[in-house]
């Protein structure tokens, strides 16, 4: 039988790493999750197993502790590559614990790199975000695009990661693809995985997915005064399953040594600009729902508008985002109300 390639997904149980996990099973690769539970718990992987019959190995363990990051490379010294998502990733958080952030974002990704380096797996997936935009001089931007003074510890951790991975490669055989996502959005159509926000959520779509099953109140447009056409802000919103698909093709990219460089970037967005109104009208047109919100006062930090100028990952990458808004909305309206029909 012809080996599968062994792919290692950190913090493989968050909601985007857990969505490429099902998607890199359908491709026909071994699958390796690794994480701390941190930010994400156990049920995730019945519902990974749910949708593939799969019955993925999975590690608990913190890429912090370099003890545990060598047990998991002595176990598995045979990766094909790795998908690092792990990390912390609330704003507000990163804020007011910013060492929480550096450390946890930050030694982790240099003990992974470290261990890869000297166990010579060299084809190396990182999520990074187009927080490192942040206000952008021109729209859609572009992977070229000047990186600004990040707006948060979190987005720092981003930025700072980008670099550290830049200057590794031009020491090592280390090959990377780094992937900005915009907004991700939305669920599997099964509605066996999906977003999974601890307390309060801070995003905008599974806060009006949680009022409209009537979690909370109601729902706060942070400004509409802003310039744009209906004065909310607008945001590249992006379906997870097509987050996940551009993973499994970037890693297929570089086991394929496709790339054309030893570092690379790619936006992941569809292209198109949503305001926050359109995404709360599209949310009550597809669930039948109508939404209890009100217009309240600008949110400290927020850019008024960016989405992603997607011809790099469309024509370089070959991938291209398939749903549209409606799509990102129904499924992740079917995932709320899938969980609150667990509880
Ligand atoms: C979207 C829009 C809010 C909540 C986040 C992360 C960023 C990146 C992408 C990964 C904004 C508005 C929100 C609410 C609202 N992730 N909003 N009422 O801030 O664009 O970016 O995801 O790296 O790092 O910060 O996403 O979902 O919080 O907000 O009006 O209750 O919805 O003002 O315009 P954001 P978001």
């Amino acid at each position: 039988m012809v080996r599968k390639q062994k792919i290692l997904v950190t913090g493989g149980t968050g909601y985007i790493g857990s969505h490429t996990v099902v998607e890199l099973l359908a491709a026909g690769f071994e699958v390796i999750i690794a994480d701390s539970f941190f930010n994400s718990n156990k049920e995730v992987l019945a519902g990974i197993k749910e949708i593939t019959k799969v019955e993925t190995e999975f590690i608990e363990m913190d890429f912090c502790n370099e003890k545990s990051v060598d047990q998991l490379f002595e176990k598995h010294p045979d990766f094909d590559a790795v998908i690092h998502f792990a990390a912390f990733k609330a704003v507000g958080e990163s804020v007011a614990n910013p060492l929480l952030y550096y450390k946890n974002n930050l030694f982790s990704l240099v003990n992974l790199l470290k261990k890869c380096i000297i166990s010579k797996v060299d084809n190396i997936i990182f999520s990074s975000s187009c927080t490192v935009y942040g206000n952008p001089d021109s729209l859609p931007v572009s992977e070229n695009a000047a990186i600004k003074l990040a707006e948060s510890p979190y987005g720092n951790t981003k930025q700072i990661g980008e670099e550290i991975l830049r200057d590794t490669v031009k020491s090592s055989d280390l090959k990377v693809i780094a992937l900005r996502y915009f907004n991700p959005i939305g669920a599997h159509d099964t509605a066996a995985i999906g977003e999974l926000p601890l307390g309060i959520p801070n995003n905008l779509v599974p806060f009006i997915t949680q009022t409209a099953i009537g979690l909370r109140e109601k729902i706060t447009v942070f400004g509409d005064d802003y310039s744009t056409p209906d004065g909310s802000c607008v945001r590249d919103y992006i379906h997870v399953v097509d987050i996940a698909k551009a993973h499994v093709i970037a890693c297929q990219r570089l086991l394929d040594q496709k790339n054309k460089a030893n570092y690379e970037v790619f936006n992941l967005g569809t292209g198109n600009g949503n305001s926050v109104l359109e995404v709360i009208k599209t949310f009550e047109k597809v669930s039948g729902k109508l939404l209890n919100y009100m217009i309240g006062n600008r949110r400290a930090g927020d850019v008024e508008q960016v989405y992603a100028d997607t011809k790099f990952a469309n024509e370089e990458l070959g991938w291209k985002a398939e749903r549209n808004l409606e799509n990102m909305l129904s499924t992740a309206w079917e995932w709320e109300e899938s969980i609150s029909l667990k509880k």
